[in-house]
């Protein structure tokens, strides 16, 4: 193992460089015009899969982007990992406001920025690097390895979840290793066991077949950006509850225990604000913040459109207007159920003067894996090892949607060994990764693929309990 580590510490400026050609590639899976790029990404990363000694390497064709898959099985009686992974990343506007090309990574204060640094190249390329180096060093790896990178992540994983449902056996293995979510804070070493769901939607209103003078039309015909305003205005009360019926009715709620365990965090909501910049935290009503992000479901509008938005001033009554909003979910929501709920209320708060159409994006559900598994337990020490600080467990407010599938279709558990900050600027201009949590990284890999090597395979059946 010494051998091991040894091998990553005096390779990793080449981790770096090669980290920098990973990034250089412009892998917007929500931008139709970078499908080609997409490809050309697929692709690098494959040969990376190889060169980390992958015996079988294979891009698999989808209705949307491309999967990359790779496997190495030699690890006869070891168990196996499955590492996921997301090598497409989000749209980089506005562009103006970062300080270098999204796409040219620059190194600054110990932090390499780029778009997708962090969010996902950055996080995934750790178990690529740690693997390659049990590979360069031993010829070998302590367990049976599987890769899947894909590549429509940041748009829903459509393709993804239907390749799951098809090829179980092929994707069979112990436990499931991802680095996709944040640290609790700097050089705290954190095992994330919660995720929250996810239902995004759209809301268009049409008023008048074409936009008219407010002057000679205004106040004989609804304006959709008003009555949106008034819809929107619907949707919580003064107390920063969802006014939509049933929407908490599944909702779980979290044990005295972990309601405990939060107030353990050391988590300051005084200095969150100021992060922030804003005067005052708000939300939902007889909730800490973190039981706000955790384990309440929110809702919110991502973004609106309508009408005049140039400089100057421009006299229009707009004919439409749009909202985009979404909604996080945890345990037990479900996203579909809470899809028709949404329609059917929006739908009861609409006035007959507009027209209002109602659309959905995509789904996530929420998931809570156990922490007692073995697997997760290893992977607490292993980050706790390579930080040299104690583990903390949390829950976090994003979404993976895929991990709830891997849960439930290859019953395995999943292990969220977030190495990101929440400052880190993801899905936002000057995206960034902290260069020494790259390096911890791939040591804290390296020590969980080292121990998780002594451990009998129990082949997924049943979850390995302590
Ligand atoms: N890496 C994030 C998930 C995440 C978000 C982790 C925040 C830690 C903090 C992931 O790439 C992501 O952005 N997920 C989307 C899913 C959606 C597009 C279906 C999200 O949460 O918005
Ligand atoms: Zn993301």
């Amino acid at each position: 193992m010494d051998a091991v580590l040894n091998y990553i510490n005096s390779n990793f400026s080449n981790y770096v460089a090669e980290l920098k050609d990973y990034l250089r590639i412009k892998s917007i899976s929500a931008l139709e015009s970078h499908k080609e790029d997409i490809k050309r990404c697929a692709e690098f990363a494959s040969q990376k899969l190889k060169d980390a000694g992958m015996k079988r390497v294979e891009i698999f064709q989808t209705g949307g982007h491309p999967i990359v898959y790779g496997e190495w099985l030699e690890a006869e009686g070891k168990p196996t990992v499955l590492i996921y992974g997301h090598y497409d990343v989000q749209p980089v506007d506005p562009v103006e406001l970062w300080l270098s090309d999204p796409f040219e990574a620059e190194l600054r204060d110990g932090k390499i920025f780029a778009r997708g640094a962090n969010d996902n190249k950055g996080q995934h390329f750790v178990h690529i690097k740690s693997v390659e180096a049990f590979y360069k060093v031993t010829g070998k790896m302590p367990v049976n390895i599987k890769y899947v990178l894909e590549g429509e992540e940041e748009i829903g994983s459509v393709s993804l979840t239907k390749f799951l449902k098809e090829q179980k056996e092929l994707l069979k293995c112990d436990a499931v290793l991802i680095s996709d979510t944040s640290m609790f804070a700097e050089d705290v070493p954190t095992i994330t066991y919660g995720l929250r769901g996810l239902c995004y939607m759209e809301i268009e209103v049409t008023g008048p077949n074409k936009d008219l003078h407010s002057g000679s039309f205004g106040g004989s015909v609804a304006n959709p950006i008003n009555e949106l305003a008034k819809i929107i205005s619907k949707l919580h009360d003064k107390n920063g509850k969802v006014l939509i019926p049933n929407f908490y009715k599944d909702v779980r709620r979290i044990t005295a225990k972990e309601k405990e365990n939060f107030k353990q965090l050391k988590f300051s909501e005084k200095n969150y604000a100021k992060e922030l910049g804003v005067k005052e935290l708000a939300g939902e009503k007889g909730f800490t913040t973190l039981e706000r992000l955790w384990t309440r479901p929110t809702l919110d509008c991502n973004g609106i459109i309508g009408g005049f938005t140039e400089n100057g001033a421009k006299t229009v009554l707009p004919s439409k207007a749009l909202a985009k909003i979404s909604m996080r979910l945890v345990p037990d929501q479900d996203p579909k159920k809470i899809e028709k709920e949404f329609i059917r209320y929006v739908k009861s708060i609409s006035p007959k003067s507009v027209r209002v159409e109602i659309k959905s994006h995509h789904y996530g559900y929420p998931v809570v894996v156990p922490l007692e598994n073995r697997a997760v337990q290893i992977a607490a020490n292993a980050v706790s090892k390579a930080f040299g600080k104690k583990v903390v467990f949390t829950r976090e407010g994003g979404s993976i949607p895929i991990v709830v599938d891997f849960v439930k279709q290859l019953k395995a558990p999943a292990i969220l060994m977030g190495l990101g900050l929440d400052s880190d600027n993801i899905h936002s201009p000057n995206e960034h990764f902290l260069i020494k949590n790259f390096e911890k990284g791939i040591l804290s890999s390296a020590y969980f693929l080292n121990e998780f090597g002594r451990q009998t395979p129990t082949n997924s059946d049943e979850e390995i309990t302590e």
